[in-house]
């Protein structure tokens, strides 16, 4: 059997009148840059996320750095604490918003943000907090809130992993200003290609992000202010709009198969799964595991593709060489970056495809 890290044909398949419908409105219509689909769209994310604006951007990338923006922090310079542990998208962000990353270690058990140490980091030039609902699961957000309430910081939310998720009941829109959503294809809401999302309680918020998506315009031809060109497609937003009335179904089926995980890895020496915190919504199943390298090929020889998010900590990474962190500083982040595995996961994935894996990972150890 092969089992790929994610098959998007099934989500397709259970939606295709809908986006079908969406398609054919949208080709009588003929505006393929902020028509009525995105609009549509805006609305109908808004309300499933509960959040009360939605405001969609080119891809996840642009949606926290436009977040950033909107908080009044472009091209300060200001430090921005976020973990080591996250996609580098998420640093990129930030030195596109002309801030400055600044790296904190991770919790070991959830390996989220660890708020002790995101505190311990924050000094005079810092002005956000950017935790990462990693994995798919959330932040602990009271925590990080007050945090930043009492070190007068802005706390902004990557939550491109984490669509659907909530904390303590709450939707990640009223604990903070900005929540940066992806719909990256192997997302828990995807498209068929890049988009990404600002979600805020905030109308300013949202206004300033509308200006500053689409050149500081105001639907004409004036920029009132320095801005980006990052604009969800039309065409997107008719696959997302097919596929947002799923997502709640999509996000159990996803924790109905990582409990199956969990089960079928008990007691397996060498692989420990990430512990999860309530409200996961399961995006990736990530396990700690000893010889990564030999179990990913072992699994690839019989057809199981994994994945390794992420395999170096952003401090350590060319491209933020500037933070001054050198091996070591952030230790929890670097061990956690040699031994995370993603098995495959998605919400059509087989049971047996589960039990697939998992016994290929049991093989392994075993011979070991
Ligand atoms: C945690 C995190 N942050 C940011 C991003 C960037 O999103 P995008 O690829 O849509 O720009 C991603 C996805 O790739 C992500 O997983």
């Amino acid at each position: 059997m092969t089992v790929p890290m994610v098959d998007l044909r099934p989500m397709l398949a259970a939606t295709e009148p809908a986006w079908r419908a969406n398609l054919e409105r949208l080709f009588e219509r003929m505006q393929f840059i902020l028509g009525e689909q995105v609009d549509a769209f805006e609305r109908e994310l808004a309300a499933a996320l509960g959040a009360r604006f939605a405001v969609t951007a080119g891809s996840g990338t642009a949606a926290i750095e436009l977040g950033i923006r909107a908080a009044g922090l472009a091209e300060s310079g200001a430090e921005v604490v976020a973990p080591a542990l996250t996609s580098p998208y998420t640093a990129q962000a930030i030195l596109a918003a002309g801030c400055k990353p600044r790296f904190a270690d991770i919790d070991p058990e959830t390996l989220l943000l660890n708020a002790e140490d995101a505190e311990a980091r924050v000094r005079k030039r810092t002005g956000a907090l950017l935790p990462v609902h990693l994995y798919g699961q959330p932040c602990d957000l009271p925590r990080l809130a007050g945090i930043a309430r009492r070190r007068g910081l802005v706390l902004l939310q990557d939550a491109c992993q984490a669509h659907g998720a909530q904390e303590a009941g709450r939707p990640f829109t009223s604990f903070s200003p900005a929540v940066a959503y992806s719909f990256y294809p192997t997302k828990n809401l995807p498209c068929l290609g890049d988009g990404g999302a600002v979600l805020t309680d905030s109308r300013a918020v949202a206004e300033k992000v509308r200006r500053l998506r689409d050149g500081g315009r105001r639907n004409d031809q004036v920029a009132r202010t320095r801005a980006i060109n990052s604009r969800l497609d039309e065409m997107q937003a008719c696959y997302l709009r097919a596929f947002l009335p799923k997502l709640p179904e999509w996000n159990q089926r996803r924790a109905r198969l990582a409990a199956l995980y969990d089960q079928a890895l008990a007691g397996c020496d060498g692989v420990r799964p990430v512990v999860r915190r309530t409200g996961s919504v399961c995006h990736l199943y990530v396990v700690r595991a000893t010889q990564r390298a030999r179990l990913r090929k072992f699994l690839a020889e019989r057809g199981v593709i994994t994945a390794v998010h992420y395999p170096v900590p952003l401090h350590l990474q060319p491209a933020f060489r500037d933070c001054g962190l050198k091996r070591g500083a952030l230790p929890l982040a670097e061990q956690a970056c040699r031994e995370v595995l993603s098995l495959p996961l998605w919400p059509y994935m087989p049971e047996t495809a589960v039990e697939e894996v998992a016994a290929r990972v049991r093989q392994f150890y075993s011979a070991a």
